[in-house]
Protein backbone atom coordinates (compact mmCIF):
# COMPACT_ATOMS: atom_id res chain seq x y z
CA UNK A 1 0.00 0.00 0.00
CA UNK A 2 1.42 3.47 -0.75
CA UNK A 3 -0.37 6.60 0.19
CA UNK A 4 -0.30 8.96 -2.72
CA UNK A 5 -0.92 13.24 -1.89
CA UNK A 6 -2.29 15.11 -4.55
CA UNK A 7 -2.23 19.09 -3.80
CA UNK A 8 -5.05 20.39 -5.71
CA UNK A 9 -5.08 24.05 -7.20
CA UNK A 10 -8.68 25.66 -8.49
CA UNK A 11 -12.05 24.19 -7.50
CA UNK A 12 -14.05 25.07 -10.02
CA UNK A 13 -16.06 23.43 -12.71
CA UNK A 14 -13.08 20.92 -13.12
CA UNK A 15 -11.62 21.04 -9.98
CA UNK A 16 -14.25 20.30 -8.46
CA UNK A 17 -15.26 17.27 -10.40
CA UNK A 18 -11.68 16.29 -9.59
CA UNK A 19 -12.10 16.44 -5.78
CA UNK A 20 -15.69 14.66 -5.68
CA UNK A 21 -13.86 11.57 -8.14
CA UNK A 22 -10.92 11.05 -5.71
CA UNK A 23 -13.50 11.56 -2.82
CA UNK A 24 -16.11 8.66 -4.06
CA UNK A 25 -13.72 6.02 -5.79
CA UNK A 26 -11.05 6.06 -3.25
CA UNK A 27 -11.90 2.59 -2.16
CA UNK A 28 -11.98 1.41 -5.59
CA UNK A 29 -8.41 2.75 -6.14
CA UNK A 30 -7.30 1.28 -3.02
CA UNK A 31 -8.92 -2.14 -4.08
CA UNK A 32 -7.76 -1.95 -7.61
CA UNK A 33 -4.11 -0.23 -7.50
CA UNK A 34 -3.47 -0.35 -3.77
CA UNK A 35 -2.99 3.34 -3.53
CA UNK A 36 -4.42 5.34 -1.11
CA UNK A 37 -5.49 8.50 -3.32
CA UNK A 38 -5.27 11.55 -1.10
CA UNK A 39 -5.88 15.24 -1.18
CA UNK A 40 -3.88 16.53 1.00
CA UNK A 41 -4.38 20.44 0.63
CA UNK A 42 -6.42 22.12 -1.73
CA UNK A 43 -6.75 25.46 -2.82
CA UNK A 44 -9.96 27.30 -3.73
CA UNK A 45 -11.18 31.11 -4.01
CA UNK A 46 -13.50 30.91 -1.11
CA UNK A 47 -14.04 27.95 1.57
CA UNK A 48 -17.97 27.26 0.47
CA UNK A 49 -16.63 26.25 -2.82
CA UNK A 50 -14.14 23.50 -1.48
CA UNK A 51 -16.83 22.66 1.10
CA UNK A 52 -19.52 22.29 -1.58
CA UNK A 53 -16.73 19.47 -3.01
CA UNK A 54 -16.19 17.71 0.21
CA UNK A 55 -13.20 19.30 1.19
CA UNK A 56 -12.04 19.75 4.88
CA UNK A 57 -11.31 22.93 6.67
CA UNK A 58 -7.93 20.97 7.30
CA UNK A 59 -7.22 20.66 3.69
CA UNK A 60 -8.47 24.21 2.41
CA UNK A 61 -6.43 27.20 1.36
CA UNK A 62 -6.96 30.42 -0.04
CA UNK A 63 -3.34 30.49 -1.27
CA UNK A 64 -1.64 28.11 -3.63
CA UNK A 65 1.91 28.50 -2.47
CA UNK A 66 0.72 26.29 0.92
CA UNK A 67 0.00 23.55 -1.63
CA UNK A 68 3.26 23.45 -3.32
CA UNK A 69 5.01 24.02 -0.23
CA UNK A 70 3.67 21.41 1.38
CA UNK A 71 6.13 18.14 1.90
CA UNK A 72 3.38 15.97 1.86
CA UNK A 73 2.12 16.69 -1.38
CA UNK A 74 3.62 14.00 -4.13
CA UNK A 75 1.22 15.53 -7.21
CA UNK A 76 0.56 19.25 -7.80
CA UNK A 77 -3.23 19.72 -10.11
CA UNK A 78 -3.50 22.79 -11.41
CA UNK A 79 -6.93 23.55 -12.73
CA UNK A 80 -7.53 27.56 -12.61
CA UNK A 81 -6.77 27.74 -16.48
CA UNK A 82 -4.63 31.00 -17.87
CA UNK A 83 -0.97 31.60 -18.07
CA UNK A 84 -0.48 33.19 -14.61
CA UNK A 85 0.07 31.46 -11.81
CA UNK A 86 -0.16 28.64 -13.66
CA UNK A 87 3.23 29.20 -15.03
CA UNK A 88 4.79 30.10 -11.62
CA UNK A 89 2.86 27.38 -9.38
CA UNK A 90 4.58 24.50 -12.55
CA UNK A 91 8.01 26.05 -11.63
CA UNK A 92 7.71 25.91 -8.30
CA UNK A 93 6.10 22.45 -8.11
CA UNK A 94 9.32 21.02 -10.71
CA UNK A 95 11.62 22.97 -8.22
CA UNK A 96 10.24 21.04 -5.10
CA UNK A 97 10.20 18.04 -6.99
CA UNK A 98 6.44 17.59 -7.67
CA UNK A 99 5.29 16.38 -10.51
CA UNK A 100 2.21 18.52 -12.26
CA UNK A 101 -1.06 17.56 -13.75
CA UNK A 102 -3.12 20.16 -15.30
CA UNK A 103 -6.01 20.86 -18.05
CA UNK A 104 -4.70 24.31 -19.13
CA UNK A 105 -4.42 24.25 -23.08
CA UNK A 106 -3.69 28.48 -23.20
CA UNK A 107 -0.67 27.87 -21.22
CA UNK A 108 0.50 24.07 -22.79
CA UNK A 109 -0.30 25.02 -26.22
CA UNK A 110 2.07 27.81 -25.95
CA UNK A 111 4.87 26.03 -23.89
CA UNK A 112 4.66 22.51 -23.88
CA UNK A 113 7.94 21.77 -24.72
CA UNK A 114 9.16 24.24 -22.64
CA UNK A 115 7.96 23.15 -19.33
CA UNK A 116 8.17 19.33 -20.16
CA UNK A 117 12.57 19.96 -20.92
CA UNK A 118 12.02 21.59 -17.10
CA UNK A 119 10.11 18.69 -15.55
CA UNK A 120 12.71 16.56 -16.80
CA UNK A 121 16.01 18.33 -15.64
CA UNK A 122 14.19 18.02 -12.10
CA UNK A 123 13.17 14.08 -12.36
CA UNK A 124 9.43 14.86 -12.38
CA UNK A 125 6.41 14.74 -15.12
CA UNK A 126 4.08 17.40 -16.28
CA UNK A 127 0.90 15.13 -17.51
CA UNK A 128 -1.51 16.98 -19.06
CA UNK A 129 -4.47 14.46 -20.71
CA UNK A 130 -7.51 16.44 -19.77
CA UNK A 131 -5.70 19.78 -22.16
CA UNK A 132 -7.41 18.20 -24.83
CA UNK A 133 -10.53 16.71 -26.00
CA UNK A 134 -11.79 16.49 -22.23
CA UNK A 135 -12.10 12.71 -21.09
CA UNK A 136 -10.99 11.46 -24.44
CA UNK A 137 -8.05 9.46 -23.66
CA UNK A 138 -6.06 10.99 -26.44
CA UNK A 139 -2.67 12.44 -25.44
CA UNK A 140 -1.81 9.40 -23.74
CA UNK A 141 -2.82 7.60 -26.63
CA UNK A 142 -0.78 9.17 -29.02
CA UNK A 143 2.06 9.50 -26.36
CA UNK A 144 2.22 5.71 -25.93
CA UNK A 145 -0.18 3.54 -27.78
CA UNK A 146 0.01 4.69 -31.07
CA UNK A 147 3.76 5.57 -30.47
CA UNK A 148 5.10 2.99 -32.84
CA UNK A 149 3.74 4.86 -35.78
CA UNK A 150 4.60 7.50 -37.63
CA UNK A 151 1.79 9.80 -37.18
CA UNK A 152 0.88 11.64 -39.77
CA UNK A 153 -2.62 13.58 -39.51
CA UNK A 154 -4.42 14.38 -36.57
CA UNK A 155 -8.15 16.12 -37.43
CA UNK A 156 -9.90 17.40 -34.33
CA UNK A 157 -13.41 18.56 -33.43
CA UNK A 158 -11.57 19.66 -30.64
CA UNK A 159 -13.97 22.92 -28.88
CA UNK A 160 -17.36 21.43 -27.68
CA UNK A 161 -18.78 25.29 -28.29
CA UNK A 162 -18.53 25.38 -31.32
CA UNK A 163 -19.14 22.22 -32.04
CA UNK A 164 -22.69 23.19 -30.27
CA UNK A 165 -23.39 26.21 -32.09
CA UNK A 166 -22.71 24.54 -35.38
CA UNK A 167 -25.13 21.36 -34.86
CA UNK A 168 -27.90 23.62 -33.06
CA UNK A 169 -27.56 25.73 -36.50
CA UNK A 170 -27.62 23.16 -39.07
CA UNK A 171 -30.24 21.05 -37.33
CA UNK A 172 -32.38 24.23 -36.46
CA UNK A 173 -31.26 26.75 -39.03
CA UNK A 174 -30.68 29.12 -35.26
CA UNK A 175 -29.00 32.11 -35.49
CA UNK A 176 -25.45 32.18 -34.41
CA UNK A 177 -25.91 34.57 -31.25
CA UNK A 178 -29.10 32.73 -29.87
CA UNK A 179 -26.81 29.76 -29.68
CA UNK A 180 -23.89 30.95 -28.35
CA UNK A 181 -25.59 32.19 -25.49
CA UNK A 182 -27.36 28.64 -24.93
CA UNK A 183 -23.89 27.66 -25.27
CA UNK A 184 -22.44 29.78 -22.72
CA UNK A 185 -25.83 29.20 -20.58
CA UNK A 186 -24.75 25.01 -20.11
CA UNK A 187 -21.20 25.60 -19.10
CA UNK A 188 -19.57 24.57 -22.02
CA UNK A 189 -18.09 27.98 -23.28
CA UNK A 190 -14.99 29.66 -22.06
CA UNK A 191 -15.12 32.71 -19.62
CA UNK A 192 -14.50 34.93 -22.96
CA UNK A 193 -16.33 32.90 -25.33
CA UNK A 194 -13.99 34.98 -27.95
CA UNK A 195 -11.50 31.93 -27.26
CA UNK A 196 -14.19 29.40 -28.61
CA UNK A 197 -15.66 31.19 -31.59
CA UNK A 198 -12.66 32.80 -32.99
CA UNK A 199 -10.73 29.47 -33.05
CA UNK A 200 -7.77 30.00 -30.48
CA UNK A 201 -8.92 26.94 -27.74
CA UNK A 202 -8.84 24.78 -30.54
CA UNK A 203 -5.49 26.04 -31.87
CA UNK A 204 -4.03 25.54 -28.01
CA UNK A 205 -4.99 21.98 -28.24
CA UNK A 206 -4.20 21.09 -31.87
CA UNK A 207 -0.41 22.56 -30.96
CA UNK A 208 -0.06 20.36 -27.98
CA UNK A 209 -1.36 17.17 -29.98
CA UNK A 210 1.27 18.21 -33.23
CA UNK A 211 3.71 18.59 -30.06
CA UNK A 212 2.83 14.91 -29.21
CA UNK A 213 1.96 13.01 -31.82
CA UNK A 214 4.97 14.58 -34.29
CA UNK A 215 7.19 14.82 -31.30
CA UNK A 216 8.05 18.24 -32.18
CA UNK A 217 8.02 21.70 -31.26
CA UNK A 218 4.53 22.80 -32.28
CA UNK A 219 2.95 26.56 -30.42
CA UNK A 220 -0.35 28.08 -30.44
CA UNK A 221 1.38 31.10 -32.37
CA UNK A 222 2.49 28.38 -35.30
CA UNK A 223 -1.26 27.34 -36.01
CA UNK A 224 -3.56 29.22 -38.53
CA UNK A 225 -6.72 30.08 -36.93
CA UNK A 226 -10.22 31.11 -38.19
CA UNK A 227 -13.41 30.95 -35.94
CA UNK A 228 -17.05 30.11 -36.73
CA UNK A 229 -18.49 34.06 -36.78
CA UNK A 230 -18.98 34.66 -40.38
CA UNK A 231 -20.29 31.08 -40.74
CA UNK A 232 -24.07 31.62 -41.11
CA UNK A 233 -27.11 29.02 -41.13
CA UNK A 234 -27.38 29.46 -45.11
CA UNK A 235 -24.01 28.13 -45.71
CA UNK A 236 -24.51 25.38 -43.36
CA UNK A 237 -27.54 24.65 -45.87
CA UNK A 238 -25.70 25.16 -49.23
CA UNK A 239 -22.62 22.98 -47.72
CA UNK A 240 -25.11 20.38 -46.49
CA UNK A 241 -27.36 20.45 -49.80
CA UNK A 242 -23.39 19.63 -51.43
CA UNK A 243 -23.11 16.33 -49.32
CA UNK A 244 -20.94 18.17 -46.49
CA UNK A 245 -21.25 19.34 -43.31
CA UNK A 246 -19.36 22.39 -41.44
CA UNK A 247 -17.16 21.92 -38.25
CA UNK A 248 -14.48 23.75 -37.03
CA UNK A 249 -11.76 21.35 -37.12
CA UNK A 250 -8.44 21.48 -35.30
CA UNK A 251 -5.81 20.11 -38.53
CA UNK A 252 -2.45 19.13 -37.91
CA UNK A 253 -0.30 16.94 -40.72
CA UNK A 254 3.30 15.89 -40.58
CA UNK A 255 4.55 15.64 -44.07
CA UNK A 256 8.03 15.53 -45.78
CA UNK A 257 8.27 18.83 -45.52
CA UNK A 258 7.47 19.91 -42.48
CA UNK A 259 4.19 20.20 -40.22
CA UNK A 260 1.73 21.91 -40.90
CA UNK A 261 -0.94 23.15 -38.54
CA UNK A 262 -4.39 25.08 -39.18
CA UNK A 263 -7.95 25.37 -37.53
CA UNK A 264 -10.75 26.59 -39.75
CA UNK A 265 -14.18 26.01 -40.71
CA UNK A 266 -13.93 22.12 -42.95
CA UNK A 267 -16.46 20.90 -45.35
CA UNK A 268 -16.75 17.55 -44.11
CA UNK A 269 -18.40 14.97 -46.56
CA UNK A 270 -21.53 13.77 -44.69
CA UNK A 271 -20.67 10.12 -44.39
CA UNK A 272 -17.41 10.78 -42.73
CA UNK A 273 -17.27 9.93 -38.89
CA UNK A 274 -16.69 13.74 -38.25
CA UNK A 275 -19.23 14.84 -39.80
CA UNK A 276 -21.77 12.57 -37.65
CA UNK A 277 -19.98 14.03 -34.46
CA UNK A 278 -22.96 16.94 -33.25
CA UNK A 279 -23.50 18.69 -30.21
CA UNK A 280 -20.82 19.82 -27.51
CA UNK A 281 -19.19 16.06 -28.36
CA UNK A 282 -15.28 16.12 -29.16
CA UNK A 283 -13.62 13.68 -31.75
CA UNK A 284 -10.23 13.32 -32.97
CA UNK A 285 -9.35 11.71 -36.33
CA UNK A 286 -5.92 10.11 -36.40
CA UNK A 287 -3.93 8.28 -39.33
CA UNK A 288 -0.51 6.61 -38.74
CA UNK A 289 1.57 4.88 -40.99
CA UNK A 290 0.94 1.45 -39.76
CA UNK A 291 -2.43 1.56 -37.89
CA UNK A 292 -4.12 3.72 -40.26
CA UNK A 293 -6.92 5.62 -39.68
CA UNK A 294 -8.05 5.51 -35.77
CA UNK A 295 -11.19 7.65 -34.21
CA UNK A 296 -11.99 9.10 -30.83
CA UNK A 297 -14.94 9.86 -29.59
CA UNK A 298 -15.87 11.50 -26.20
CA UNK A 299 -17.04 14.76 -23.96
CA UNK A 300 -14.69 17.10 -24.54
CA UNK A 301 -15.97 19.44 -21.72
CA UNK A 302 -17.84 19.35 -18.35
CA UNK A 303 -17.07 18.39 -14.85
CA UNK A 304 -16.42 14.84 -15.01
CA UNK A 305 -15.66 13.65 -17.90
CA UNK A 306 -12.75 16.58 -17.65
CA UNK A 307 -12.08 14.95 -14.16
CA UNK A 308 -11.61 11.55 -15.70
CA UNK A 309 -8.64 12.57 -17.67
CA UNK A 310 -6.84 14.46 -14.68
CA UNK A 311 -7.78 11.66 -12.66
CA UNK A 312 -6.14 9.07 -15.12
CA UNK A 313 -2.91 11.20 -15.15
CA UNK A 314 -2.92 11.31 -11.23
CA UNK A 315 -3.44 6.99 -10.63
CA UNK A 316 -0.92 6.52 -13.45
CA UNK A 317 1.70 8.66 -11.58
CA UNK A 318 0.57 7.23 -8.69
CA UNK A 319 0.91 3.51 -10.15
CA UNK A 320 4.98 4.82 -10.66
CA UNK A 321 5.40 6.73 -7.30
CA UNK A 322 4.11 3.27 -5.70
CA UNK A 323 6.07 1.68 -7.73
CA UNK A 324 9.30 3.54 -7.35
CA UNK A 325 9.73 3.55 -11.30
CA UNK A 326 11.77 5.94 -12.90
CA UNK A 327 9.09 6.96 -15.45
CA UNK A 328 11.68 9.41 -17.73
CA UNK A 329 12.22 8.71 -20.97
CA UNK A 330 15.70 8.93 -22.56
CA UNK A 331 15.29 11.25 -25.57
CA UNK A 332 14.59 14.86 -25.06
CA UNK A 333 11.00 15.61 -25.55
CA UNK A 334 9.63 17.48 -28.58
CA UNK A 335 13.29 17.22 -30.13
CA UNK A 336 12.42 16.03 -33.91
CA UNK A 337 12.24 20.54 -34.42
CA UNK A 338 10.24 19.72 -37.72
CA UNK A 339 9.65 22.96 -39.86
CA UNK A 340 6.67 24.66 -39.37
CA UNK A 341 5.03 25.35 -42.99
CA UNK A 342 3.12 28.44 -43.47
CA UNK A 343 -0.28 28.55 -44.89
CA UNK A 344 1.25 29.79 -48.53
CA UNK A 345 3.51 26.49 -49.15
N1 LIG B 1 -14.56 25.85 -24.02
C1 LIG B 1 -14.05 24.52 -24.24
C2 LIG B 1 -14.94 23.84 -25.26
C3 LIG B 1 -14.00 23.77 -22.94
O1 LIG B 1 -15.99 24.39 -25.60
O2 LIG B 1 -14.58 22.79 -25.76
C4 LIG B 1 -13.17 22.53 -22.95
O3 LIG B 1 -11.81 22.78 -23.19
Amino acid sequence: LRTVNVGLIGLGTVGGGVARTILSHHDRYLDAYNIDLQIARACGLVWEQAEAVGITPEQFTSDWHDVVSDENVDIVVELIGGEHPAAEIYEAAFAAGKHVVTANKALLGRHVEAFARTAREHGVQLKCEASCGGGIPIVSTLERDLVGNEILTIAGILNGTTNYILSRMEAEGADYADVLADAQAKGYAEADPSADVDGFDAASKTAILASIGFSSRVTTDDVYQQGIRTITAEDISVAHDLGYTIKLLGIARNTAEGVDVRVHPTMIPLDHQLAKVSGAMNAVYVVGDAVGETMFYGAGAGSFPTASAVVGDILTLSEQISRGVAPLPESEPFSRNKPIRSMDE
